[in-house]
C-alpha cells in the first residue's frame, strides 16, 4: 500500500473535491472514499445544485470534514475562510462538472462558493464533466473546454457511453477508478522530467500571390495535444505551429511559422538540442514555384500553377548526427500499416503514429485512433478524446525512449539502431 501511495502522487495531497449538480453527483462518494485510500485529503464543497441529488450529510461522512455549499455560510467562514480553504488546497477536483459549471469557470464567475474558489485558488484543476452529449458537443461547451485547457486546467474524459437518458455518446463521468488512474498519472513520477520534447503542428500555408495560398484541412489539436501531454510529463515543450487558432497549452514554448520551408528553419535550428522530434504537422508537399508579387488576376481561361516539392522537414531531422528520437504521423485513407511502415523506413523513424482520415475521421474530428508502429511491431491506442489519446501516445513514446537511451547507454544497441540514417541505408544497399 505505502508503495502503492508513494507511486500514486495522491498520497498526502490536499485535494478539494467540487461537486456540481446531475444526477452523476452520487459517483462523487465513491470517488471521495478511494481519493481518502489513496491517501489524500479530502474536501467537499457542493454546489447548491449538487446538495439536491446528494446530501451534504453523505459527503461529510465519507471524508471526514465539515461539507461545505454556500459563500455565506457564517458558521463555516468561521471556521474556515473560503480564501483559507483556497489557498488549502494542493489539488482541486471538479467531478462532476455540469456545462454550466464550465462555462462559468472558463467565463471567471465567482458567484458560489465553488467558483470562487476555483478562482481564488493557485492550485492545478482538474476537471471530470458529466453532461449530455448534444451539450458536450456543443460548439460553446467546447469553446469553453478550450479556454480552460488553454489556462492549463486538465479534463479527465468524458467517457463514452450510456447516460441516464437511453442514449449513447460522449458526455458520461468517468467512473471513480478511472479518474483516479489520470489523476494518479498527472500527479505521478514524471516521464519525461528535464527531456526536452520539439512538437510540430497544424498545416502550412503556400502562398500563391499576396492574398491566395495553398494549404490544407488540418486543425493543429493533435500536435497540441501532444505537446500538452509531454508539458504533464515534465518536458520543456518547444511547439512550432503552422497557422491555426489554438491555445497555447499552459508553459510550452510555441513559435508559429506559416510555410514548410518556414517551419524547416524553425524544426532544423531547435532540433539538435532535443531529446525528442516529433512532427504532427501536416506539411503541405509543394508549394507554388514562385509566388506574384500582386494579386493574379483572372484572365478568362484555365491558370496553371507550377508546383515545386518542399523538403521533408522529418528525414532532415532523421538524418542529423546525433539525432532525436524521431517520431512521425502518417494519415492515409487506406492499407493504413503498409504505407505507414514504408513510410518508417523510408524516413528512418524511431516510431510512427498512423491514423485514418477522412469521413469524419482524422483532420478536423475531436477524436481519433491511432495505430503505432515502430521496428519491433505494432500496437493499436483506442479510440479516444485527441487529448486522451496524445497522453498515451507519449506514454509510448517515453517508454520507448528511456530504453533506446538504456541500450545505448550499456552498449546493447546495433549499430542500426545508433546511427539509424547511414547503417540502415547501407544494409539496404547489400541486400540488393
Ligand atoms: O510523407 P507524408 O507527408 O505522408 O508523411 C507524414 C509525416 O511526415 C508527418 O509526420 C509529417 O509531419 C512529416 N512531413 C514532414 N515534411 C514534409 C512532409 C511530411 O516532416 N515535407
Amino acid at each position: 500500500m505505502a508503495q502503492f501511495e508513494a507511486r500514486n502522487g495522491l498520497a498526502g495531497l490536499r485535494v478539494l473535491l467540487g461537486v456540481s449538480g446531475g444526477i452523476a453527483a452520487y459517483k462523487a462518494c465513491e470517488l471521495v472514499r478511494r481519493l481518502r485510500d489513496a491517501g489524500a485529503e479530502v474536501r467537499v464543497v457542493l454546489t447548491e445544485n449538487a446538495a439536491r441529488f446528494v446530501t451534504p450529510l453523505t459527503f461529510q461522512a465519507l471524508s471526514g470534514q465539515p461539507v461545505r455549499s454556500g459563500l455565506w455560510d457564517e458558521a463555516a467562514e468561521a471556521a474556515m475562510g473560503h480564501l483559507e480553504l483556497a489557498h488549502w488546497a494542493q489539488r482541486i477536483v471538479i467531478a462532476p462538472a455540469s456545462a454550466d459549471l464550465v462555462a462559468r469557470l472558463a467565463h471567471g464567475f465567482a458567484d458560489d462558493l465553488l467558483s470562487t474558489l476555483c478562482l481564488a485558488s493557485d492550485a492545478p484543476l482538474a476537471i471530470a464533466p458529466a453532461m449530455n452529449l448534444r451539450m458536450w458537443a456543443h460548439a460553446a461547451t467546447q469553446a469553453n473546454v478550450a479556454t480552460l485547457r488553454g489556462r492549463g486546467a486538465v479534463f479527465l474524459g468524458p467517457g463514452e457511453g450510456r447516460m441516464a437518458e437511453p442514449e449513447s455518446g460522449l458526455g458520461r463521468l468517468l467512473e471513480p477508478h478511472e479518474i483516479i488512474a489520470e489523476l494518479g498519472a498527472l500527479h505521478g513520477p514524471k516521464a519525461l522530467t528535464g527531456k526536452r520534447v520539439l512538437v510540430s503542428a497544424g498545416p502550412t500555408y503556400e502562398d500563391i500571390d499576396p492574398v491566395r495560398f495553398i494549404g490544407n484541412r488540418s486543425s493543429g489539436r493533435m500536435g497540441f495535444a501532444v505537446a500538452q501531454a509531454a508539458m504533464e510529463q515534465g518536458a520543456r515543450v518547444e511547439l512550432v505551429a503552422g497557422p491555426v487558432h489554438l491555445p497555447t497549452p499552459a508553459g510550452v514554448a510555441r513559435v508559429d511559422v506559416r510555410s514548410a520551408r518556414d517551419m524547416r528553419e524553425a524544426v532544423l535550428a531547435r532540433a539538435p538540442h532535443s531529446d525528442i522530434y516529433v512532427g504532427a504537422a501536416a506539411v503541405g508537399d509543394f508549394r507554388p514555384h514562385e509566388v506574384a508579387a500582386h494579386k493574379l488576376k483572372k484572365t478568362g481561361g484555365a491558370l496553371t500553377l507550377s508546383l515545386n516539392e518542399n523538403p521533408d522537414i522529418l528525414a532532415a531531422v532523421a538524418a542529423l548526427k546525433p539525432r532525436p528520437y524521431v517520431v512521425g504521423f502518417a494519415a492515409e485513407t487506406q492499407n493504413i500499416e503498409g504505407y505507414a511502415r514504408a513510410k518508417l523506413e523510408r524516413k528512418k523513424l524511431d516510431l510512427i503514429a498512423a491514423n485514418k482520415v477522412g469521413e469524419g475521421e482524422g483532420f478536423d474530428a475531436c477524436q481519433n485512433e491511432i495505430l503505432l508502429i515502430s521496428r519491433d511491431g505494432a500496437e493499436r491506442l483506442a479510440r479516444a478524446d485527441k487529448l486522451a489519446l496524445a497522453r498515451q501516445l507519449v506514454a509510448r513514446i517515453a517508454e520507448k525512449y528511456a530504453n533506446r537511451e538504456s541500450e545505448i547507454g550499456s552498449g546493447k544497441a546495433s549499430v542500426r539502431k545508433r546511427l539509424p540514417a547511414r547503417a540502415s541505408g547501407r544494409t539496404r544497399a547489400r541486400a540488393k
